[in-house]
């Protein structure tokens, strides 16, 4: 099978963990760019990116690389390409730009000259055209042009892999799936004690924590990728993919709770529609009212960041995550995401890691809080002992 050049997109501060993803998978020349990593792999490598990576966005094909000086030029060169290799007349299609360049100022502009070029290759050739479809194309191209530098590639993925499929319905501030296995990677867990989202709103980080401990492939409930209406489409390479041996037992709990009923219902349902009933406990419960049923293991969540709450009630509610986490969760490391710095303060206790992460335009700071019996001072003390 001929080698390729493929682009994985993913989140800033989540490039190191798609990394590490894309390494075990056996891709080559890896190479770690902003809210990106590329590597070398054959259409087998691709499908399996699509399927198994769990912090891509997208996948992408690159087909053409080229400089652009002048609007006409991204016309041109777009033009030179012999498109009936990857789109026939009677598919649809439509083109994605990411653009920083003074010669479009406007991104929707790029995608337009893109698809003229396309288009009147097309017309001109056959005296037909394949139609547009912004909403639900067969084919999706994306541009990615950097000051004069332009990359055409073929998304892989179709529609983005944040959506997995088993999302039945949403709270009020859903994580993105992407970044909830991010957040789950970045700490180094893969099942191997339990695991509480103590605020789990609809369940998404639940869900994905029981997916990475079971080893579930996160494209086992999506219904469909891009690649399937390529012309190459190999169908039997994909089921094999698909039919691969990849679930494990776990060996841990995982559990979710969260002050409000119509949130619990919303995981409830969630959760049912990845089959993961019998792997989540769920309960509605206050989180300063929770108990630890195991004398270890790791919080990771997600609080309200308080865009519709005052001042007064963040800092009440942050300092409360914090009384909670030192009074009951001795022997836990505790992760926080929120985008309120004040709030993280108001924990009041002292994080061993920072990273910093967006929960969509939003800068968030993900902290680690090691939660031990007594003063942080005797902690330290355990710590070098024990070592
Ligand atoms: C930002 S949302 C979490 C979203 C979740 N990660 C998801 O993907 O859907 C924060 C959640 O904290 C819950 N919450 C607020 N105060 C709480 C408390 N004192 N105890 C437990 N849950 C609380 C809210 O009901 C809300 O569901």
């Amino acid at each position: 099978m001929s080698k390729f050049k493929i682009v994985a997109k993913t989140f800033a501060g989540l490039e190191n963990v798609l990394a590490d993803e894309i390494r075990a998978l056996g891709a080559e020349s890896i190479s770690v760019e902003r809210r990106a990593v590329t590597f070398i792999g054959d259409q087998a490598l691709m499908y399996r990116a699509n399927y198994l990576l769990r912090t891509a966005l997208k996948i992408l094909r690159p087909i053409a690389e080229f400089e652009v000086v002048s609007r006409e030029d991204l016309y041109n060169h777009t033009k030179k390409i012999q498109w009936n290799k990857y789109l026939a007349i009677g598919k649809s299609f439509a083109v994605d730009s990411t653009v920083q360049s003074e010669m479009f100022l406007n991104t929707m502009y790029a995608s337009l000259k893109v698809k003229d070029a396309i288009v009147d290759q097309f017309r001109e050739s056959m005296g037909k055209r394949p139609s547009v479809n912004p909403e639900n194309p067969d084919i999706r191209i994306n541009v990615y042009l950097m000051g004069s530098h332009c990359i055409l590639s073929l998304d892989s993925s179709g529609e983005s892999l944040h959506k997995r499929g088993y999302r039945a319905g949403q709270g009020d501030a859903p994580l993105n799936e992407v970044l909830a296995a991010g957040m789950i990677l970045l700490t180094g867990w893969h099942g191997e004690k339990d695991f509480i989202d103590p605020m789990c709103g609809s369940g998404t980080l639940l869900i994905e924590a029981a997916m990475i401990a079971k080893g579930i492939p996160p494209g086992m409930y999506r219904k469909s990728f891009g690649f399937e209406q390529w012309p190459d489409f190999n169908e039997t390479l994909f089921d094999e993919i698909c039919n691969g041996d990849y679930e494990k037992e776990i060996n841990c709990k995982i559990s979710g709770s969260d002050i409000s009923i119509k949130d619990i219902a919303i995981a409830r349902a969630n959760i049912k529609s990845a089959s993961l009933s019998k792997v989540i406990e769920l309960h509605t419960e206050d989180f300063a009212n929770l108990v630890p049923t195991s004398p270890n293991g790791i919080i990771i969540t997600n609080p309200p960041y308080g865009e519709r709450m005052k001042p007064q009630s963040i800092s009440e509610l942050y300092a409360l995550i914090g009384d909670t986490l030192k009074k009951r969760f001795a022997g836990f490391n505790a992760w926080v995401i929120s985008s309120s710095l004040d709030g993280l303060k108001s924990i009041g206790l002292k994080p061993s890691r920072k990273i910093d992460l967006f929960n969509g335009a939003l800068a968030c700071s993900y902290r680690c809080y090691e939660l031990f019996q007594g003063s942080h001072k005797q902690a330290v003390i355990i710590k070098k002992r024990l070592s």
